[in-house]
């Protein structure tokens, strides 16, 4: 949707006048599944699409939310701002940052919102942290806060933790705030040291294929490897005190993993500890411009959150078998929370044609579901469109 019919869509809703327009794109991750929550290393870039929002102050005392993605529109009255509306709502992803700035000391004014987003609902390509993040530089912009990127990239996290009730790490508000056009971004989840690095593909694409599976049980069960990562740190901790599983190399593991009695907590920790490693060695092989290794780091990624994580599920591995079926595919694996949501593969251009035809096929064939796909262009981070 262009610029303009946005800005004619906001003042069909509430009236005619100046409004300011924000951008905040979706992300995906290359590699590092499940590590950022662990202190350990994720590289994800940011997408073309995402979330729009047209936005401007207004006389009432009242703020009024649309979208032109859902029907459910609301206005919410200044003094009830802290309220969630009910589980489920998107409004409670820009309610949640609005509470971050509100503790920060803003004393909002009545206001217009207007939303739009052309990220996959649902897909795990973070439609929620670039909601998130677009609301965070509106109001930055709109109370002349001047809070750093990064400042507003915590903040949302913390929306989402206390607020929306979803206890995920760093890497999507990361991602969707910090993302530079054609890079990939390097960062260590506990001290938050980071890094561009071109991402030079070459002959290759990076096609993202939606496995259009709703993700039902995925926040439950994303909470549930949480809580046996911690376990792992407990029983490790009594052998030699760690913080994070990010903490530990592989050797370490190898050394520490009989400290840990449960067969199923060594394996999740053995993920992370196993995922930490490929993203420590994807990272030089995309510099060196080596993409078979890159994409042999991305298949072991896959196996890894399929066998020892558990969270891919029938439709992710029939994404995935299919398209390392393909020849010119280098590397394919889940991207994100996992339980549904997206593959992301690297694909000779000349192949990316035969890709989404013959594994749009054949994955329908196995699971009866029509796949999407998108060939990735990679963009900036959230900000304001003149
Ligand atoms: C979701 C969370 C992220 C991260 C990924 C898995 O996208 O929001 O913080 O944990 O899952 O890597």
């Amino acid at each position: 949707m262009e610029i303009v019919d946005l800005k004619k869509e906001f003042e069909k809703i509430y009236g005619n006048g100046e409004s300011a327009l924000f951008f905040s794109p979706g992300r995906v991750n290359l590699i590092g599944e499940h590590t950022d929550y662990n202190g350990g290393y994720v590289f994800p870039c940011a997408l073309t699409f995402g979330s729009y929002l047209v936005i401007r102050k207004n006389d009432k005392s009242v703020v009024r939310f649309a979208s032109l993605n859902f029907d459910f529109k609301t206005e919410i009255g200044l003094d009830k701002l802290e309220e969630k509306v009910s589980d489920g709502a998107w409004v409670n992803y820009p309610l949640g940052v609005m509470q971050q700035f509100a503790r920060k000391g803003v004393a909002f004014v009545g206001m217009d919102l207007l939303f739009y987003g052309n990220i996959p609902n649902g897909a795990g390509l973070s439609s929620s942290a670039s909601i998130e993040l677009a609301t965070a530089v509106a109001l930055n912009d709109l109370y002349n806060c001047n809070l750093e990127m990064m400042e507003m990239v915590k903040l949302g996290q913390r929306a989402e933790n206390q607020f929306v009730g979803v206890n995920c790490g760093i890497m999507d508000q990361f991602a969707v705030g910090m993302g530079k056009k054609d890079h990939a971004l390097a960062l260590k989840c506990d001290t938050l040291k980071w890094e561009a690095v071109p991402l030079t593909l070459g002959n290759y694409r990076i096609v993202i294929a939606n496995t259009n599976k709703r993700r039902g049980l995925a926040d439950s069960k994303y909470n549930e490897r949480r809580t046996e990562c911690d376990k792992a740190v407990e029983y490790i901790s009594k052998v030699k005190p760690i913080k994070f599983l990010g903490d530990i190399n592989l050797a370490d593991f190898e050394e520490l993993k009989n400290a840990i009695p449960e067969e199923v907590v060594m394996r999740r920790a053995r993920h992370v500890v196993s995922e930490n490693q490929r993203v420590v060695d994807a990272i030089p092989a995309l510099q060196a411009g080596d993409l078979v290794k890159f994409g042999q780091l991305m298949n072991g990624s896959h196996d890894s959150l399929r066998d020892d994580y558990e969270v891919t599920g029938v439709e992710l591995d029939a994404l995935v078998e299919e398209a390392r079926k393909i020849d010119g595919v280098i590397g394919s694996r889940m991207t994100g929370a996992g339980f549904g949501g997206c593959t992301v593969s690297l694909v000779d251009v000349n192949s990316v044609d035969t890709f989404i035809a013959e594994v749009g096929k054949n994955y329908k064939a196995r699971t009866g579901l029509t796949p999407d796909f998108y060939v990735a262009e990679v963009g900036n981070g959230a900000g304001r469109i003149n």
